[in-house]
């Protein structure tokens, strides 16, 4: 049916937003090249890699409603305007002005999660990422770690709007339609209105430390392609782009993390090295960690690396489109005009490129005689690269170190009970970014005396 519609695809998603998976099936029974839609081709094979990070964006984007946003934005060079003001925000220097503001939350953090009895992880790391994004983005906190999401609102909103992203984003045509009709997509209306009102109050301020949005408003009266539409859709993008992505991939660490405890005494091992080689200078330590890792903590990125590539969190990958004289993929030719998209989930699970691909092994990315498959890392694109990469890497690279050392370095982790690999895949939604289930752990301070 696929071939014929692509109502298969919004049909799959809505019956358990897990298309990932149908999409892998699809792919063991018909190889790498699977159809998905009538135009639409879903390929599993690392030589596609470097060929579609040059191709331009399908018709996925156009979901864009009111206005793309920067990631949304379809016209190769409008996006390239628009992402020059994005990259401001994430240099090095500019990385370096939210740190402190990083270390405060992850204390925060760290302090909330000493309690007695199983603590769902998915929901804290979700609120801590919901409050590091309104940090770097306007200089607000969500509250939302503070009050256990109890001004979670908007974030409940956006996994409404995230479902409908599931589903329309194969017939993205429909949600033009649906828009036209009144109090359809109401939920998602209301999102972007407070995402416009977060930059009219934003504009209102003037923080003492620069934000996304100080690089983005420098920008809005001088004819770079950001109107007032557009910086709400600016701001949809800051608050889901940089959060649900990071706080998935610091679940899935500490899922594996609880459930290896060989893995986990390897890295507590070697940041309490690293803790000893700062003599307690966690500030210090935290700095040198961004944006590119200190020497010596090789099984540190081993875990990050791993986080990322045992449960891919774009795991359909966005969607581009063939250039008109068509493309050749390891020997197969794909017509111009093709929509096409790697399955990273399926791709990042192929034993044909990591070794044992389901099992969570920080050592495959520094052990290249062991593993000599993932030592290629082609087929490890995460972050994707080239014109549309994200813009957020180094920022999602600083929390995934610091949270992860920091936590490791304070708790013991397992497992609770009825938390197990099954439940964890069970319950795992595919909404273009990947949403954990419940997650839970047992978390037991350490004692550092
Ligand atoms: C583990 C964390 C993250 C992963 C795996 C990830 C992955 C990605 C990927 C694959 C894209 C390309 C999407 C596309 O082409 O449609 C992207 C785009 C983007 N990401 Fe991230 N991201 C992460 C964290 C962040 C963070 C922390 C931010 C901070 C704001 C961020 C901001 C963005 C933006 C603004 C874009 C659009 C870039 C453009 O179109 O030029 N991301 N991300």
């Amino acid at each position: 049916m696929a071939r014929t519609t692509k109502w298969w695809g919004a049909m799959k998603a809505a019956s358990a937003y897990q298309h990932h998976y149908e999409v892998q099936k699809l792919h063991y029974k018909y190889g790498d090249f699977v159809r998905i839609g009538p135009n639409e081709l879903s390929i599993n094979n690392e030589e596609i890699v470097g060929v579609i990070m040059k191709c331009d964006k399908g018709p996925w984007y156009n979901l864009g409603l009111p206005g793309p946003g920067t990631q949304l934005t379809r016209n190769r060079e409008t996006h390239k305007i628009r992402r020059r003001i994005w990259d401001r925000a994430f240099t090095d220097e500019a990385v370096l002005q939210y740190l402190p503001g990083v270390i405060v939350k992850s204390s925060e953090l760290l302090s909330l999660l000493k309690v007695k009895g199983p603590v769902n992880i998915t929901e804290f790391f979700n609120y801590y990422m919901w409050d590091s994004m309104g940090d770097i983005a306007f200089n607000k906190s969500f509250n939302m770690l503070p009050t256990h999401g109890k001004q979670d609102k908007y974030m409940r909103i956006t996994l409404a709007s995230q479902f409908g992203v599931a589903i329309f984003g194969h017939i993205p045509y429909m949600i033009r339609i649906l828009d036209l009709i009144p109090f359809m997509n109401s939920e998602y209306k209301e999102f972007m209105k407070w995402c416009e009102d977060l930059v009219v109050e934003r504009k209102q301020r003037e923080p003492k430390t620069k934000d996304i949005f100080s690089c983005l408003l420098a920008a809005e009266d001088s004819n770079h392609g950001i109107g007032a539409v557009g910086m709400g859709s600016e701001a949809r993008l800051a608050v889901i782009a940089g959060s649900d992505t990071t706080a998935a991939t610091l679940a899935n660490i500490f899922f594996y993390l609880g459930s290896n405890q060989e893995v986990q005494k390897k890295l507590r091992d070697e940041v309490d090295l690293l803790y000893s080689a700062y003599d307690g200078d966690e500030e210090k330590m935290c700095r040198d960690l961004t944006p590119n890792g200190c020497p010596g903590t090789q099984y540190l990125e081993g875990v990050i690396r791993e986080g990322l590539r045992i449960y891919a969190v774009l795991p359909g990958s966005p969607q581009r489109i063939a250039p008109p004289e068509g493309l050749t993929i390891d020997g197969t030719y794909v017509p111009g005009g093709t929509a096409i998209l790697i399955s990273q989930y399926t791709t990042t699970r192929d034993p044909r490129y990591f070794e044992h691909p389901t099992k969570f092994i920080p050592e495959r990315w520094f052990e290249p005689e062991k593993y000599p498959l993932t030592h290629k890392q082609k087929a490890f694109q995460p972050f994707w690269s080239g014109t549309y990469s994200c813009v957020g890497k180094p920022f999602a690279y600083m929390q995934l170190r610091i949270v992860t050392a920091r936590m490791i370095r304070s708790f013991e982790v397992a497992l609770a009970e009825g938390t197990n690999e099954e439940k964890l895949f069970k319950d795992a939604r595919d909404m273009f970014v990947l949403y954990m289930g419940k997650i839970e752990l047992l978390l037991t301070e350490r004692n550092m005396e």
